[in-house]
């Protein structure tokens, strides 16, 4: 709690106008558990669905950052077409970590959020700090986006049968079908392939 009375006199607004600055406070709902919400979901299910939600958004948000990075470090002579695909793609998982987020907070429970959290959670590998060759940077991307596509084929199913269709359409309609997209138009680019002439 903020301390006005050691506060130079001279420096102190007037009382309803002064922000009550460097508040602590203490943490209202642990991450891994969901509150009651009435949606006609089942505590159980909602706290499963959570977690399932909770490791496809660690996952794309590694993915992300693994897009924003390889947008940096790409060169080459193709180097101006993937630099803009993958900008591309980045700002689509971007919309895509933003509705998992705000599926589990609908659900009841707590995103993870804070990048030291998503690095405890990820299971997508982690790449050198370096740079790598094109091509290999190229298949870290797909590599991440079939372990992602994995889980949720299979984190879909499960809530389905749960009775969880909000999250298993969403999980379908957005992380599985932008991902096999992305995906496609990412393996395109490792096709050895003659520029000019057959
Ligand atoms: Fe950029």
């Amino acid at each position: 709690m903020m301390t006005r009375s050691s506060e130079p006199a001279a420096t102190i607004a007037t009382p309803s106008s002064q922000p009550w600055l460097h508040q602590r406070g203490h943490e209202i709902q642990a991450f891994g558990t969901v509150r009651q919400f009435p949606v006609a979901l089942s505590q159980e299910t909602r706290l499963y669905s959570c977690q399932r939600l909770n490791q496809l958004l660690a996952d794309s948000q590694i993915l992300f950052a693994l897009y924003k990075k390889h947008h940096w470090l790409m060169r080459g002579a193709t180097f101006y077409q993937l630099h803009l695909l993958l900008d591309k793609h980045a700002g689509e998982q971007v919309a895509l970590i933003d509705a998992l987020a705000e599926r589990v907070q609908t659900l009841g429970g707590v995103a993870v959020g804070d990048p030291r959290h998503v690095a405890e959670i990820t299971r997508v590998p982690r790449a050198p700090d370096g740079c790598e060759e094109v091509p290999a940077m190229l298949s870290r991307l797909l590599e991440a986006h079939e372990l992602i596509l994995g889980d949720a084929h299979d984190a879909a199913a499960r809530v389905a049968r749960l009775g969880d269709d909000g999250t298993n359409d969403l999980i379908v309609s957005e992380v599985i079908r932008t991902g096999e997209l992305q995906a496609w138009f990412l393996a395109e680019h490792l096709v050895d392939t003659p520029l000019v002439r057959a």
